[in-house]
C-alpha cells in the first residue's frame, strides 16, 4: 500500500506517474521532529537505499545528504555523490518493513543511526514536499510498489550491454582508431568507444573539432562496420561564445538560468565561461535536446551526459571577491588562522553553495532559486535528450546516461558512478552501490571500471573487469594523466582478460534478458541477498556478494593478492570457477559459509536451484551475436525447468511483445 502525504506548496517534481490521493492525518510509523521525521530502529533492522551513496549495502551507520555533488573524492567520510535518490527501506522483518520516498528538488538530511545508533531521522530543507509511505509484505515488494509510482525504467539498445572503451584524453581520430586496432588485433571484444570532451571545438557542446575530427560521419560509419559505435560526452554549460550560434539562440530566445536581476547566469566549467539552459522548462528542453541532431545524424547512436550537477568550477563575481580577499593579505603579517582562511579561499570557488542560490529557473510559470529544486538539473537535461531521441529516432533506442541525476530520470537513461579511483576499496564500493541505484529505478549504471582516477594495476583491472561482466553497464574509464588502461595494455594477463570479456558476451542472452525483464516488471537486476532470502539472518549480514536476476549470484573478489575468498551460500547452489566460458569447474556447494579458492583469472558464478541460464558462443560485438545456438547452463535438482530469453532486436522500443521472447525448456541432470 501506498501512502502519499502532503506538505506545503511543492515545487513540481515530474517524479511521480501514478496519481495518489493525498492521506489525511498523522503519517504512521514516522514521528514528526522539527524540520523532519524519526523513525526508533531495532538493532537487527537494515535499512537499503538511498541510491548512488557511498559506504555499505545496510546504509545504517552513516549520514547522506541529497544533494547532487561534484566530488571526485569518494572517500567514506563523503555524504553525498552525484546522485539524489530520495527512496529507502527500512527491513526490521515480518510486519516491519517499510518504503519512504521523499518527492522534493531540494536538499534532503539523512541521520541514519549516525547520531544514535537507534534513530532514524531525516529532514527536508524546506516545508513544501511530499512524502510517500510504502508498506508491503517483502522488500523486493516494497521496492516495485514503489517503482510503479515512479514509472519504468529506461531501456538502452543492446549493443550498449557490450564493452565500452573510454578514456579523457583520446585527441583526435586516430587515437580512436588506435583504441579499436588494440582491440580487434587483440582479439578482444568491443561494442563502443566514447568521445571525451577533447572531440569538441574549445570545448563547446554540439561542436567537433574539424582538425581532430575532419569527418566524424565517415567514422562512426567506418566504426560501424566493425560493430563498433562512437559515443560521445555532451556537458551541462554551454560555452559562453556569441559567435556560435547554439549559444546565441540560446540567448535570443532567453533560454538560461537568470540572476536575480534577470541577465543570464554565468559559471565556469570545462569550456570556461558558460551558460546554463533551464532545463526545467519544457521548451528549453526541446531546444536543448534538437541540439544534439547534428551527431545522431553523424551516426552517432548513443551519449553521456556530463557536469550536470551542474558542477561550477568559478562565477566570476565569486572568483573577484576570492581574488580581492587574496589581495587583502598582501603585506600583512600572517597568524595560524589567517593562513588556513587564505589557504581555503581557492578551494571555496567550486560547486559553492553562494553560487546555487544566485541563479534562477522558471518552473511552470514561476522564478524558482536554483538551490531551492538543485536535484532536478541533472535529471531534466537527461530528459530533454531523452524527449528529443524519441522524436528525432521514433521507435528506437539511443543510448544515454548521466553522471548527476534524480528519481524520475531513471525513466529517460542510466547512470554512471561518476569519477572513482583505482583503489580496490572502490571496487568493492561498486559492487555495493549497485543495490541502492538499482532500487531508485536505474537498472543501466555501472563505474568506471580498472578506476577513473589514479594509476591502475594489471591486478586491479583484471579483478574489476569480473565484476565488471555483470554489471549492466560495462566500460573501461580513465583520467587525463593516468597510467593507459584499454585492456589490451596488460600483455601479462591478456588472455585472462579476453577470456573474461569474452565471457560477458557469452552470458549476454541471460544478462540482457534478465535486465530488460527488470525493467518490464519493475524489478532488479541486482538484488542484496536478502531481498530473496528473508528469514535468513545471514543474508542481511553479506556486503560483498550480489544476486543477478533470477538465477544467479555473483561473488566477485576484491582484495589486492587475494587467491579466494569467503562466500555465503543461503541455499544450496552449484558453483561454476570460470576461466573462460569453455574452461571451468564445477561443483555443488551446500548452504552455509565456504572459502573458495579463486585465482587472479577466475571468476566465480552461482546458480541457483532450478534456474537456467543460456550461453552464447562469444562473439566480437553484441551484433555478431549468435543467440540460435546455445548451451544452457542449469541447476535443476528438482526436474525441468524452462527460461525466458529476451530476443528482441535490441534496436526499437517495442520490447514487451511477446513474440520478443522465448522459452527455452530444459530437463536438468
Ligand atoms: C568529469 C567526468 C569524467 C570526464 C571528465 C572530462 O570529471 O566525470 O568522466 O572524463 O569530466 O570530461
Amino acid at each position: 500500500m501506498i501512502q502519499r502525504f502532503c506538505f506545503g506548496t511543492m515545487v513540481p517534481t515530474d517524479t511521480v506517474v501514478q496519481s495518489i490521493t493525498p492521506a489525511e492525518g498523522p503519517v504512521p510509523l514516522l514521528t514528526p521532529d522539527g524540520d523532519g521525521w524519526l523513525y526508533r530502529m531495532a538493532p537487527t533492522d537494515v535499512v537499503y537505499g538511498l541510491g548512488e551513496t557511498l559506504r555499505g549495502i545496510n546504509k545504517r551507520g552513516w549520514h547522506y545528504t541529497s544533494f547532487c555533488s561534484d566530488d571526485p573524492n569518494h572517500t567514506e567520510d563523503k555524504v553525498s555523490l552525484y546522485g539524489a535518490h530520495n527512496f529507502f527501506v527500512v527491513d526490521g522483518g515480518q510486519g516491519h518493513r517499510f518504503g519512504v520516498f521523499v518527492d522534493f528538488g531540494g536538499r534532503v538530511d539523512y541521520d541514519i543511526g549516525y547520531t544514535r545508533t537507534d534513530t532514524l531521522r531525516f529532514a527536508v530543507a524546506e516545508p513544501n514536499y511530499d512524502l510517500y509511505l510504502i508498506t508491503g509484505e517483502t522488500v523486493p515488494e516494497i521496492c516495485t510498489q514503489f517503482r510503479r509510482l515512479v514509472g519504468r525504467s529506461y531501456i538502452p539498445p543492446r549493443w550498449a550491454f557490450g564493452l565500452g572503451q573510454s578514456r579523457w584524453g583520446y585527441k583526435n581520430a586516430e587515437d580512436i582508431r588506435a583504441v579499436v586496432r588494440g582491440y580487434r588485433e587483440n582479439h578482444l571484444p568491443l561494442d563502443a568507444v566514447y568521445l571525451d570532451i577533447d572531440y569538441m571545438q574549445d570545448y563547446a557542446d554540439f561542436t567537433v573539432n574539424p582538425q581532430r575530427f575532419p569527418d566524424l560521419a565517415a567514422l562512426a560509419k567506418e566504426l560501424k562496420a566493425q560493430g563498433i559505435r562512437l559515443v560521445p560526452i555532451i556537458d551541462a554549460g554551454i560555452k559562453k561564445d556569441e559567435a556560435n550560434p547554439v549559444c546565441r539562440e540560446g540567448l535570443e530566445k532567453g533560454y538560461y538560468c537568470t540572476k536575480e536581476d534577470g541577465t543570464p547566469f554565468v559559471g565556469a566549467v570545462w569550456p570556461g565561461e558558460a551558460y546554463f539552459a533551464d532545463f526545467l522548462r519544457p521548451e528549453v528542453r526541446r531546444w536543448f535536446g534538437r541540439q544534439y541532431k547534428v551527431l545522431l545524424d553523424a551516426g552517432v547512436e548513443g551519449f553521456w551526459n556530463d557536469m550536470n550537477e551542474p558542477a561550477i568550477f568559478y562565477t566570476p563575481e565569486h572568483l573577484a571577491q576570492v581574488i580581492d580577499a587574496i589581495g587583502s593579505f598582501k603585506g600583512r603579517k600572517m597568524d595560524l588562522e589567517d593562513y588556513f582562511s587564505f589557504k581555503n579561499l581557492s578551494g571555496s570557488l567550486s560547486n559553492s553553495m553562494q553560487d546555487y542560490a544566485s541563479f534562477y529557473h522558471e518552473v511552470k510559470g514561476q522564478k524558482v532559486r536554483h538551490d531551492r529544486i538543485h536535484n532536478l538539473y541533472g535529471y531534466n537535461m537527461t530528459r530533454a535528450a531523452s524527449e528529443a531521441f524519441a522524436e528525432l529516432r521514433p521507435n528506437h533506442r539511443t543510448l544515454i546516461f548521466s553522471r548527476a541525476s534524480c528519481i524520475g530520470a531513471h525513466r529517460y537513461g542510466g547512470i554512471w558512478l561518476g569519477d572513482n579511483n583505482a583503489w580496490w576499496s572502490h571496487l568493492l564500493q561498486n559492487l555495493r552501490q549497485m543495490p541502492g541505484v538499482q532500487m531508485s529505478g536505474f537498472l543501466f549504471s555501472g563505474a568506471d571500471l580498472s578506476g577513473f582516477g589514479c594509476d591502475t594495476t594489471p591486478d586491479l583491472v583484471l579483478r574489476w573487469l569480473e565484476f565488471g561482466i555483470f554489471t549492466p553497464l560495462m566500460r573501461n574509464h580513465s583520467a587525463l594523466g593516468t597510467r593507459n588502461q584499454e585492456y589490451y595494455r596488460f600483455p601479462e594477463h591478456l588472455d585472462a582478460i579476453r577470456r573474461m570479456l569474452r565471457l560477458r558476451y557469452a552470458l549476454l542472452p541471460y544478462l540482457y534478458s534478465e535486465f530488460v525483464k527488470a525493467a518490464l516488471s519493475d524489478g532488479m537486476y541486482f538484488r542484496p541477498l536478502a531481498f530473496d532470502y528473508p528469514e535468513d539472518p545471514q543474508a542481511s549480514q553479506v556486503e560483498d556478494q550480489l544476486l543477478l536476476g533470477e538465477g544467479l549470484m555473483v561473488a566477485p573478489v576484491t582484495t589486492q593478492n587475494a587467491t579466494g575468498r569467503y562466500v555465503y551460500l543461503p541455499e544450496g547452489m552449484k558453483m561454476l570457477r570460470l576461466r573462460s566460458v569453455e574452461d571451468y569447474d564445477s561443483c555443488l556447494l551446500p548452504a552455509g559459509h565456504h572459502y573458495l579458492p579463486c585465482g587472479l583469472n577466475e571468476v566465480l558464478l552461482f546458480i541457483r536451484p532450478g534456474h537456467i541460464l543460456p550461453v552464447a558462443s562469444p562473439a566480437d560485438c553484441t551484433d555478431q551475436l549468435d543467440t540460435e545456438h546455445l548451451t544452457l547452463w542449469h541447476y535443476l535438482p528438482d526436474g525441468p525447468a524452462s527460461y525466458r530469453m529476451y530476443t528482441d532486436d535490441g534496436l526499437t522500443t517495442d520490447y514487451d511483445r511477446p513474440e520478443h521472447w522465448r522459452i527455452l525448456q530444459c530437463d536438468g541432470e
